[in-house]
């Protein structure tokens, strides 16, 4: 039963296989991606990916997360690649859905209490892995890159940003990213947008990582400076900065290098 319009449009072999599923569309994310849940009274549930490709960068494209997907899938648990498809501008993925619940999803203080070793752990799991083996880069200087084609495009625009850097230029918060890159990066395999909602805990054990586009080489503070905002943000309000402080501790680190936490929160900012 597809449900919308729009979605007649799938590619054919796509278009098939979900003719029989229910298809919910998904408002969590923040990315340019279009995102269904599709249900079938008997099969396990998928998730529907959909980004138009215009001039995206590459790491949002699905045929990036396609791959990273396929080489993580021997190394962590994530979703599993059903069909990819790619029609005139658009493209499509359609991956497994990993059971549980994301991390976003709280309702009481209590809740929030009890989730972050398992966060924590996932995350780790990830960061296990030897970056000597893995063939996507997301250091500094590859996402410095990107941020100048952005902001030649004119697609960044203070007004998302957090009110910390507010009343700076673009040109000023961009020249402290070059200025003041950390010396040393501490190179792990990143999820590279580890904010909760990409982190899917099963009550069961073997909880995963989704929304993998962005994964590669990077610091792990890159990773841990999104996760402690995510914990942080105003809109999860279960957690708080109480819990950030406890993150760091969970994941072995005594005293957080503020530095760095602030440095790429902020190189966040731009994409
Ligand atoms: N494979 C999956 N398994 C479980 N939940 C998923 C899966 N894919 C997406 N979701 C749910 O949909 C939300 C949005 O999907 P995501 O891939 O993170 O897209 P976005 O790029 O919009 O953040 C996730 O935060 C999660 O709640
Ligand atoms: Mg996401």
């Amino acid at each position: 039963m597809l449900s919308s319009s729009h979605l007649c449009d799938l590619p054919e072999p796509l278009r098939q296989y979900l003719l029989v599923y229910r298809l919910e569309s998904i408002a969590i994310g923040r990315s340019s991606a279009t995102v269904y849940r599709c249900t079938h009274l008997s099969q396990p549930s998928l998730f529907l990916k959909i980004v138009k490709v215009e001039d995206e960068n590459s790491s949002v494209l699905l045929s990036t997360e396609r791959k990273k997907l396929e080489w993580l899938s021997r190394r962590i648990i994530v979703p599993r690649v059903v069909e990819f498809a790619q029609a005139a501008e658009v493209q499509y993925l359609l991956i497994s859905a990993l059971l549980g619940q994301d991390a976003g999803q709280v309702s009481s203080p209590a809740e929030a209490q009890a989730k972050p070793p398992e966060i924590v752990s996932s995350v780790k799991g990830l960061h296990g892995v030897s970056p000597d083996e893995c063939p996507f880069d997301e250091g500094i200087e590859t996402r410095l890159a990107r941020v100048e084609v952005r902001l030649r495009d004119g697609k960044v625009n203070t007004s998302n940003f957090s009110s910390k850097w507010r009343g700076k230029s673009l040109t000023d918060l961009f020249s402290h990213l070059v200025k003041c890159k950390p010396k040393v990066e501490d190179v792990v395999v990143a999820h590279g947008d580890c904010c909760l909602p990409n982190i899917i805990l099963n009550p069961q054990g073997s909880s995963g990582l989704i929304d993998l586009g962005r994964v590669g080489r990077a610091d792990r503070y890159q990773a841990l400076a999104i996760l402690s905002g995510s914990l942080a943000a105003e809109y999860n309000p279960f957690y708080g900065a109480a819990r950030t402080q406890r993150m760091f501790a969970l994941y072995g680190i005594d005293t957080p290098d503020q530095a760095k936490i602030d440095y790429f929160q902020l190189l966040e900012e731009f994409f």
